[in-house]
């Protein structure tokens, strides 16, 4: 287990996702209810950065043109079956976040 410093807990607002960049990665981070999730940011469709997008309980809409994913799961929720983002861990000590990749 790799674990990566990417932010700080008041970074984030309630509803509100952040991109980080781990090495050539592109992650988004949601915060909703006290607990962060983190999946690849880059959205399926024309890759679209999913960490400005709106964030409906575990739901973030893609700003570009509207796909939905789970930010649990990472998995679209429309227009295609079986398309999943990477999902990754993410660990809070004191007030950073760390991920594993
Ligand atoms: S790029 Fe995300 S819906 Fe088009």
């Amino acid at each position: 287990m790799v674990l990566r410093k990417v932010a700080r807990t008041d970074e984030f607002q309630e509803n509100k996702g952040k991109e980080v960049k781990v090495e050539d990665a592109r992650i988004a981070i949601f915060y909703t209810k006290g607990k962060y999730y983190a999946i690849d940011a880059l959205c399926r469709h024309q890759d679209g950065s999913l960490a400005p997008g709106k964030l409906d309980g575990e739901v973030v809409e893609c700003p570009l043109h509207s796909w939905h994913y789970n930010v649990r799961t990472g998995e679209l929720l429309d227009y295609l079956k079986g398309v999943k983002l990477a999902t990754h861990q993410v660990i809070v000590k004191d007030n950073d976040l760390y991920l594993d990749l």
